[in-house]
C-alpha cells in the first residue's frame, strides 16, 4: 500500500476563489486526462459551493471554447437527494440550470442518479450498474474517477454520508441509499471506498459555519463525528480548496 500523500490545503480569500481556483485545477486535470486517457471522469457535488464553480466553468468556456472539450468529459453525482429530477432539491437540477445546460456537454455524457424512482436503495443499484459499466468494472472493483468534487457541511458530513448514518460504515457497495434521520429522508451516495478510489479528491468548503468542524476535520476530531474525515485517498490526491472565513479557525 502506498503511503497515503499529505492533503495540500489551499486557503484562498473568498467563495469567488474558491471557484477559480477549483476551476483552475478541473480544467488542468481534465486536459491531462483527456491527453492521458482520452476522456475525463468527475463526479459533481451538490449545495451551493459548487454553483461558484459551474459558474467559472461556464464563463471561462464560454470566453475559449477549446479552453475545455466537453465531449470527452463524463459527469457523475457523487450524491443525489431522493427527489424527481426536476424539483428544487435534486443535485441534478441544480448543476443542470448551472453549468450542463450552459456548456457543450452531450446528454450521453451526464449520468444522473435517477432518484424519480420511489426506492433509493434500487437507485443505487441500478447507478452502481452505471459506474460498472462506464469503467469496465468487475463485481468488486472500484473505478478510479478522475475527480470528486465534494462539500462540507457544517455538521462535517459530505457527499449524503452524515454522521450517525449507516453510510459512513458502508465499505463493501459502491453507491447506496443512506437514511438521514436529521431530514427523515432518503439520499443516495458514493460510499468512501470510491471516494477514497478517485484519483483526485476536491472538498470545496467556504464559509465560517464550516470553521469548527474544518477545525476538527484537520484536528483531533473523530470521523464518526465529522465523516469527511474519511475522505484519505489510497492513492489519488486530497486537495482542499478552502476560504479564509472556513479556515479561521485552523492553527
Ligand atoms: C448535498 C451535497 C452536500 C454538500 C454539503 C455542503 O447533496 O447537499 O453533496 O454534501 O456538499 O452539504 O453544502 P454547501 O456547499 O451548500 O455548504
Amino acid at each position: 500500500m502506498q503511503p497515503q500523500r499529505k492533503p495540500d490545503v489551499r486557503i484562498v480569500e473568498s467563495l469567488a476563489q474558491v471557484a477559480e481556483a477549483a476551476a483552475d485545477e478541473f480544467i488542468a486535470r481534465a486536459g491531462e486526462a483527456i491527453d492521458h486517457h482520452g476522456r475525463f471522469t468527475v463526479a459533481l457535488s451538490g449545495g451551493s459551493t459548487p454553483k461558484a464553480l459551474h459558474g467559472v466553468l461556464v464563463e471561462r468556456s464560454n470566453k475559449n471554447p477549446r479552453l475545455i472539450d466537453w465531449s470527452r468529459i463524463q459527469i457523475f453525482f457523487g450524491d443525489e437527494r431522493h427527489v424527481p429530477p426536476d424539483h428544487p432539491d435534486s443535485n441534478y437540477r441544480m448543476a443542470k440550470e448551472t453549468l450542463l445546460s450552459k456548456v457543450p456537454i452531450p446528454e450521453v455524457n451526464v449520468h444522473r442518479m435517477r432518484c424519480e424512482n420511489p426506492d433509493a436503495n434500487a437507485v443505487a443499484v441500478e447507478y452502481d450498474k452505471i459506474l460498472a459499466s462506464g469503467f469496465r468494472l468487475k463485481e468488486s472493483q472500484l473505478p478510479r474517477l478522475d475527480l470528486i468534487l465534494l462539500g462540507m457541511g457544517p455538521d462535517g458530513h459530505t457527499a449524503s454520508l452524515f454522521p450517525g448514518t449507516e453510510g459512513v460504515r458502508e465499505i463493501q457497495k459502491r453507491v447506496i441509499g443512506n437514511f438521514v434521520p436529521k431530514f427523515n429522508a432518503w439520499r443516495v451516495t458514493f460510499t468512501f471506498s470510491v471516494i477514497n478510489h478517485a484519483e483526485c479528491v476536491m472538498p470545496m468548503i467556504s464559509g465560517d459555519d464550516k470553521a469548527p468542524a474544518l477545525r476538527e476535520v484537520m484536528g483531533a476530531g473523530s470521523p464518526d463525528t465529522y465523516p469527511i474525515k474519511n475522505v484519505h485517498p489510497t492513492h489519488g490526491a486530497l486537495l482542499w480548496i478552502v476560504d479564509r472565513a472556513a479556515a479561521k479557525e485552523l492553527p
